[in-house]
């Protein structure tokens, strides 16, 4: 069987939230590598991660820098507090098959939980909620503080579309200037989420407009690090987005989940609510095109001649593949599915890259 999560996916979001992360075991020692990795002006221990979505606030920050995980990203937060969408908010899904790019939109199969991490595949859909500001401001503060030495910190943003005080783009900016505000180091805007139903979870795909937000940010934050995450696109096009956002970023991080519409076997829709019947897909059944992904990125990085850093995510589950990913030429590989039910996964990845 897979390991208890640390994340109980059969409870709500808010439990998570505020009870979370449910994880009893010891710490382990730190594995210490020889070679330090650079994440811009600083260094890490390690280039293994987690990505935006799991951590939600300092105690899930804390716990995952203190098990070994030496980047991690702050869920994105917003310039005000948003509710998430009713759970479930994740299930485990079939995977006869790896997914790639002309498999969106097509139809997945929940399952029971799998016996092993080499097959686990879940639909994750939040709708990214967020705390107010006035809450998350202090609370990234306390889990900026809890990095040990040679550990970083992202804070992960969303701008809001739809406010009276700011069309989406200045939001992205606003919230991105909260953030340096209270301390963070880099921020990293997500372009990607497939699980909002207004139109920001397809900013990735549009290279104008997207590069219209990083170029604000840029304006916004001064010489603080910006990430962009994107989902995976055809080569001409990502390498398009790239290519306009390439003077405002510090880093490129992908891919965010593959939208699927998952039912159960019956042919009820899985998650409940309107707009849930396609949702992310995440873990091992996004291996290979996450894999490729990150081929192509450090393809288009060369091609362009860009400085930026790849934070390689997508279907990690075991040690070998955050290896195969850094030897693919991503700078970090970070695994988010995988970190929510294997509390020892950056370890055994810190001892493959120490052997
Ligand atoms: C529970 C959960 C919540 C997530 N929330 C976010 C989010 O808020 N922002 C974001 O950019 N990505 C989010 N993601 C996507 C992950 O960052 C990652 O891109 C994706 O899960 C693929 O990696 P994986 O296969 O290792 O899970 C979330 C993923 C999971 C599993």
């Amino acid at each position: 069987m897979i390991p208890p999560g640390l994340y109980d996916v059969d409870r709500s979001f808010e439990d998570n939230y505020n009870e979370g992360p449910f994880y009893n075991g010891d710490f382990p020692d730190r594995i210490i590598l020889p070679q330090k990795t650079k994440i811009w002006d600083s260094e890490v221990n390690s280039p293994v991660g987690v990505p935006a979505g799991p951590l939600p606030n300092s105690r899930w920050i804390e716990t995952y820098f203190r098990l070994g995980y030496d980047v991690l990203v702050y869920k994105n937060v917003r310039s005000l507090e948003y509710p998430c969408h009713p759970a479930p908010n994740c299930r485990f899904v079939e995977e006869s098959k790896q997914l790639f790019y002309e498999d969106i939109g097509g139809g997945l199969l929940t399952r029971d939980a799998p016996d092993d991490m080499k097959h686990l595949s879940i639909t994750n859909s939040f709708g990214v909620p967020s705390v107010p500001p006035s809450v998350w401001m202090g609370d990234v503060e306390k889990a900026l503080s809890s990095a040990g030495k040679d550990q970083f910190m992202i804070t992960g943003i969303l701008g809001t579309p739809g406010l009276e005080e700011r069309d989406m783009i200045e939001d992205f900016g606003y919230v991105a200037s909260m953030a340096k505000e209270c301390g963070s180091k880099a921020v990293e805007l997500n372009f990607s989420c497939p699980n909002v139903c207004t139109g920001e979870g397809s900013i990735y795909a549009d290279p104008e407009n997207s590069a219209r937000i990083s170029k604000v940010v840029k304006e916004a934050v001064g010489n603080m690090p910006v990430i962009i995450k994107i989902g995976y696109l055809p080569y001409e096009q990502l390498k398009a987005v790239i290519e306009q956002n390439l003077p405002y970023i510090d880093g490129v991080a992908g891919i965010n989940t593959i939208p699927m519409k998952v039912r159960d076997a019956d042919g009820t829709q899985a998650l409940p609510g309107e707009g849930r019947l396609q949702s992310g897909i995440c873990g091992s059944v996004i291996r290979d095109v996450s894999q490729l992904f990150t081929k192509d990125v450090v393809k288009i990085r060369k091609e362009l001649g860009g400085d930026f850093l790849i934070f390689g995510t997508g279907g990690i589950m075991e040690a070998d593949d955050a290896i195969a990913r850094l030897e693919a030429g991503a700078d970090f590989a970070m695994m988010g599915t995988a970190a929510m039910w294997d509390a020892e996964l950056a370890v055994k990845i810190q001892k493959k890259l120490l052997s």
